[in-house]
């Protein structure tokens, strides 16, 4: 047996003598993405010990075959398993839940894994003119889920993807620096074509475009609504911790442990110290092997 499936076996003897679980909750983006779902669920249960992590070894996901992708992400949480022992892990990265989610449930099934997927329910089915534009990377829009999720909850409302790999790249390299009329630039390149097209339904399906929420949002009303699942995922977490009497919540009484990872040999940014000091968390370097 593995090192992670020992850890693992002994596990449930501490939850059932304390009813608290220490360990951390894992939030993954390829960047900057999952920050956004991490600080409002940080906001909302600040006892929990989050551990974010920013794989940019690997950044931009959206550019990768969703098998590279599978790869890198098992091996990845292969040793985030064995090094930190996650008590729950948020893929806040809708390209990466489209493409591995099954796969690293299937991989790791003692770690519950909860994924951000693109909010089409909602929009497709409050769509009046039965048009809903999702906007993510290549490798979410071009994912049969994304078709499957309108097919099954649409009633006969279609689908509109674009893909916007610069947006991405915006949003990890310049938003920061970013004035607010560059951005809303950025965003109406977007919305002019979804409105063009006669959408009423907006989906931001990828996380690093929650950066832009309120350009979004300003630029797409009155007549576009734009949908975003940062309550919903923080919900989702907040129930599997509530499971089974709260056996995998931390002790309220005392904060968490806070960290925030960067993957990759490179030196560690500028912008990484203020978005890890943002958060309150520390910062450090995770090795990377792939
Ligand atoms: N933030 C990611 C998402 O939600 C992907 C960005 C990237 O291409 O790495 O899809």
């Amino acid at each position: 047996m593995s090192g992670t499936g020992q850890l693992r076996q002994n596990r449930p003897l501490t939850i059932f003598l304390n009813n608290m679980d220490k360990r951390p909750i894992l939030f993954l983006d390829s960047g900057i993405g999952g920050i956004p779902y991490c600080r409002y669920f940080h906001s909302q249960n600040p006892a929990e010990s989050l551990l974010y992590i920013a794989d940019r070894a690997h950044f931009p996901y959206g550019k990768r075959e969703k098998n590279d992708l599978v790869l890198i992400l098992k091996s990845l949480f292969e040793r985030l398993i064995m090094a930190e022992d996650p008590k729950l892990a948020v893929l806040a990265c809708n390209t990466a839940t489209v493409s591995a989610l099954d796969e690293l449930r299937a991989t790791f099934p003692c770690l519950p894994f909860v994924g951000t997927v693109p909010a089409v329910k909602p929009a497709v089915m409050e769509s009046k003119k039965k048009l809903a534009g999702v906007l993510g990377t290549a490798r979410t829009i071009e994912d049969p889920y994304i078709a499957e999720l309108a097919a099954k909850y649409g009633n006969g409302c279609k689908i509109m993807g674009l893909a916007a790999p610069e947006l991405v790249e915006f949003v990890e390299h310049r938003i920061n620096r970013a004035c607010e009329n560059e951005k809303r630039e950025m965003v109406r390149k977007y919305i002019d074509q979804f409105r063009a097209a006669g959408a009423d339904a907006l989906v931001l399906g990828c996380t690093h475009f929650l950066f832009l929420l309120e350009e979004f949002r300003i630029e797409a009303a009155p007549l576009i609504h734009v949908y975003d699942s940062i309550e919903g995922i923080s919900s989702r977490i907040e129930s599997i911790l509530d499971a089974d009497g709260g056996a995998l919540r931390a002790d309220g009484s005392v904060s968490g442990k806070n960290q925030f990872f960067v993957t990759g040999e490179n030196q560690i940014e500028d912008s990484w110290r203020q978005w890890a000091g943002e958060l309150g968390f520390s910062l450090s370097r995770f090795g990377d092997k792939t």
